[in-house]
């Protein structure tokens, strides 16, 4: 029997549980049975006898769960064999990156949809996972449900990846493929964004940029470039005018938030893109090209965010812990 532990229980949590009870069965003919044996969130929580469904109800229905402990106390002293953290991102690791250190260090693989804690520590959580046999998965923390960890990691083995160029924020491309359509200013724009609740809790982390080096930052690590988010040149979308668009037309081009990560770059711009290329995709996508030597060019594209989208990326990490070797 798995046994897993959720901490953080807003959006992305729920999403997750949700997605395990509705594959429960085609999961435990896969992986084998399992049990979400504790639920945290910052405010309240649940363990010992309950369903994934009682949690949910509870949650929805009184915005809290029950008073079984808190997480950082359910992370120390419960049996659980998996930490599923989601959490909201604090770019100094925040309060994930202490749960997910104290459940690699009893010896729990942990699955994360949070950014911080890997943005201010990557190369210690993964030894640290190492050193305790377990692992540390992460495909959920950049692009949604398009695949971009596991595709560095396992599919493209023995490649050099020689750069990545990819749209990582879905709200930016949002607004700019609006831009070039309708030729509206960007503010007019971000509530609208907001409203498909895609932008950050502080939209100001997309339109920076910041959103979008962070998973720089992670997708460096990936492919071995030792990055930091200080070291990511960053500028956001927010001077961009609408007859910006009009310029880049008129020679065959679009305008994107691209972040690039390879030997000689690491920054995150508005950059012109030809709009023939399939980084010129419109609306709330992700993309990602991968450049290697021996694989050539890789192009992936899906939905970076969503409550949905995100649990696929995470279910597909926990198949990956179990089923995945
Ligand atoms: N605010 C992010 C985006 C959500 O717009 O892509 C996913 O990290």
């Amino acid at each position: 029997m798995i046994k897993i532990a959720i901490v953080g229980f807003g959006t992305v949590g729920q999403g997750f549980a949700e997605l395990l009870e509705r594959k429960r069965e085609e999961i435990e003919r896969t992986i084998g049975k399992f049990r979400v044996v504790a639920i945290a969130d910052s405010k309240s929580s649940i363990s010992g006898d309950f369903s994934i469904g009682d949690a949910i109800k509870m949650k929805r229905e009184r915005r809290r769960l029950r008073d079984d402990g808190r997480a950082e106390e359910i992370i120390e002293e419960l049996d659980f064999d998996v930490l599923v953290e989601a959490t909201y991102t604090k770019l100094d690791g925040g309060d994930g990156l202490d749960y997910i250190r104290k459940a690699l260090k009893k010896g729990s693989h942990v699955i994360t949809s949070n950014k911080g804690p890997l943005v201010a520590d990557f190369r210690g959580l993964m030894s640290l996972a190492e050193r305790n046999g377990v692992k540390l998965m992460y495909e959920a923390t950049v692009g949604g449900a398009m695949p971009v960890i596991k595709l560095a990691r396992r599919y493209l083995a023995f490649c050099e990846i020689e750069g990545v160029r990819g749209i990582l924020n879905g709200t930016c491309n949002y607004i700019l493929s609006r831009m070039e359509e309708e030729r509206l200013p960007y503010e007019q724009i971000l509530n609208e964004a907001q409203e498909l609740g895609i932008a950050e809790a502080d939209p100001t982390y997309d339109v920076e940029g910041i959103d979008a080096a962070a998973k720089l930052v992670i997708i460096a690590n990936t492919i071995g470039v030792d990055a930091k988010f200080e070291d990511v040149e960053r500028i956001g979308i927010e001077k961009i005018t609408p007859e910006a668009f009009s310029v880049a037309r008129e020679k065959g081009y679009t305008i994107r938030l691209i972040a690039e990560v390879s030997k000689r770059a690491l920054r995150v711009s508005p950059r012109l893109v030809p709009l023939s290329h399939p980084l010129a995709i419109k609306g709330t996508m992700n993309a990602a090209m991968f450049k290697t030597d021996t694989a050539g060019n890789i192009f992936v594209a899906g939905r970076g965010a969503g409550k949905e989208e995100t649990a696929s990326a995470m279910l597909s990490d926990l198949y990956d812990i179990y089923a995945g070797n």
